[in-house]
């Protein structure tokens, strides 16, 4: 029996040297130490024996005993090391690698000009609002003193939307559109109360137009300046500030009479072009890209009674100016960019995007 013993450890010690995983280590543990197990059958032979016997195999059993646990601890030790190690192999990680760059963005052409834009009027004093891009036909234009049918509507080729039974959509201040002017902010930036007022509301604007000069949806910056004494000369002053600002020292502008329903007097905005430096002429021939030395930017005028009324004040009391400038158009007209159709702004194109 002593020799079965003697021989169940060295068996156990190589069994369990040569086990590579924790599961088969188990399978061991149960096979030899087991309630079952090997251990445990042999030892059922000691009740056979003599006292005397018993007392040399006892002590021989216990020897084995704490061997084959020995050797049980050993393996375990010897796995757990292992698959710490494989870890640490799998999971390792070069902190001094180079890492990847993310690719950094900017901001569009558009948002650029928006933002140059509002830092030039606010260090005349205009703060910057917003107001809605999808606005009732009262304030884009019943309240800009053009009546419902009024046929200057017509240079507004308006949006309309529709609800889900096909009907342009009412509520009380007339149809639902998509505001195809920044004009709509004007009574809507009185009706907050606040006097006086100086405005630049830059927001989005659509027209039914789509060609290499305009585009369905673009942005325009509205001035807005309503108080006690507002002047033609004060209006040309802000246009100046801004066209110096914008474009350039040398670059004038002049106002071209026109006619707006909400502006009395009202007004072309021109500024002297960049190409033949405003007189209309490059080596004796005309000059390709204005009309007779001046680029048109836009609209302005004083406010008309009607507007001022409809903004809640008294026209005798309170007077102002106003004007409208697409974005885009500005943005185009600055020295140097020349994009000869404006729908490339928004194909997003990183070609051309990246190149700002
Ligand atoms: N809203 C006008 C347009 O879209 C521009 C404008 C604004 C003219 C303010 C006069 C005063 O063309």
């Amino acid at each position: 029996m002593e020799n079965e013993l003697r021989q169940l450890l060295a068996e156990a010690q190589a069994k369990l040297s040569a086990v590579d995983t924790m599961a088969d280590l188990e399978v061991a543990r149960i096979e030899i130490l087991g309630r079952k197990g090997k251990l445990a059958e042999l030892l059922k032979g000691l009740a056979a024996l003599s006292i005397e016997e018993k007392k040399v195999i006892g002590a021989v059993a216990n020897e084995v005993k704490t061997g084959i646990e020995k050797a049980f601890m050993e393996a375990e030790s010897r796995l757990s090391v292992a698959a710490a190690s494989a870890k640490n192999e799998s999971e390792w990680l070069d902190v001094t690698l180079p890492g990847i760059a993310p690719e950094v963005g900017h901001a569009h052409l558009t948002t650029q000009a928006i933002e140059d834009i509002t830092n030039i009027f606010a260090h005349l004093g205009f703060v910057r609002s917003r107001h809605p891009e999808v606005d009732w036909d009262y304030y884009a234009f019943e309240a800009m003193n053009m009546p419902s049918d009024h046929p200057a509507r017509d240079d507004w080729e308006t949006f309309f939307v529709r609800g889900e039974n096909g009907e342009v959509k009412t509520g009380a201040k007339g149809k639902m559109l998509l505001t195809p002017h920044t004009s709509n902010g004007q009574v809507r930036e009185m009706e907050k109360g606040v006097f006086p007022i100086r405005m630049i509301s830059i927001g989005k604007c659509f027209r039914r137009q789509a060609d290499v000069r305009h585009l369905p949806m673009f942005h325009q910056f509205e001035g807005l300046v309503i108080d006690k004494k507002a002047s033609v000369t004060e209006l040309k002053g802000v246009c100046d500030y801004f066209a110096k600002s914008y474009f350039g020292p040398d670059r004038v502008t002049r106002l071209r009479p026109y006619h707006f329903r909400f502006t009395e007097p009202s007004f072309e905005l021109d500024i002297s072009c960049s190409v033949c430096g405003g007189t209309g002429k490059v080596d004796e021939v005309k000059c390709k890209l204005c009309k007779e030395g001046w680029l048109e930017l836009g609209g302005a005028g004083m406010v008309h009674p009607n507007v001022i009324k409809a903004g809640g004040l008294d026209p005798d009391e309170y007077s102002g100016f106003a004007f409208g400038w697409g974005v885009e158009r500005t943005m185009m007209m600055r020295a140097g960019l020349n994009i000869d159709d404006i729908r490339i702004l928004y194909k997003n194109d990183l070609r051309f995007i990246r190149q700002f």
